[in-house]
């Protein structure tokens, strides 16, 4: 990336545009492999899995279908408490669908799991989980994650979807800011 591009509260690009494309041509791959055959529907969890999913989506090579949860975590802006609160449900009923729970970052695991047993409770006749990001060996209980992307290590990231306080969700880049950029707001 020319550093002309370089959002100044950047400190560090973690993961460029280019390696992130093609890691979700490989996921793609993968899925698509997976569920020939099968109508697949994809849930993402809003926010943060909008730019995420809606690449991924397009590398599927499947006619696929769309529904999105959006939910909270009430806790600070860096870390999720595992109190999870609904503020958007599915609009379809997904009993005897294939889903994949499309996400943008496990850290604790907290958001995912409690979403897990959420939609496990309304009988899909399969669940898997894409995360385009995992911070490995942060989550308190197992988790079987069946498309990982990139396994990160436990550093706070912008970028690509995933934001700070709301903020630098377009950056098309993987970034770390810079210890003024969380203001009086710090992780
Ligand atoms: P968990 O419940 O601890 O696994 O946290 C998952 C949620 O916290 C994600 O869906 C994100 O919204 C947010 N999150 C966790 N780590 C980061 C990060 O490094 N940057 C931005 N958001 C994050
Ligand atoms: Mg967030």
């Amino acid at each position: 990336m020319h550093p002309v591009d370089l959002h100044e509260d950047i400190e560090e690009v973690l993961i460029s545009g280019d390696e992130i494309q093609a890691k979700i041509a490989g996921l793609a791959k993968q899925i698509t492999d997976d569920y020939r055959g099968k109508d697949l529907l994809l849930i993402g969890v809003l926010k943060g899995a909008f730019v995420f999913m809606s690449d991924l989506a397009r590398s599927i090579q499947l006619p696929v279908e769309f529904d999105f949860m959006a939910v909270s975590s009430y806790g600070s802006s860096t870390k999720s408490s595992g109190v999870v609160r609904i503020l958007k449900d599915l609009d379809y009923e997904i009993t005897g669908r294939h889903v994949l729970l499309v996400e943008d970052i496990i850290d604790s695991g907290l958001t995912i799991n409690y979403l897990l047993r959420y939609l496990e409770a309304r009988g899909p006749a399969s669940l898997e989980i894409c995360s385009l990001f995992w911070k490995k060996g942060e989550q308190a209980v197992p988790l079987d994650v069946r498309y990982p992307g990139f396994e990160i290590p436990p550093v706070f990231i912008v970028g690509y979807g995933l934001d700070f306080a709301e903020k630098y969700r377009n950056l098309p880049y993987i970034g770390v800011l810079k210890p003024a950029a969380y203001g009086a707001d710090s992780p």
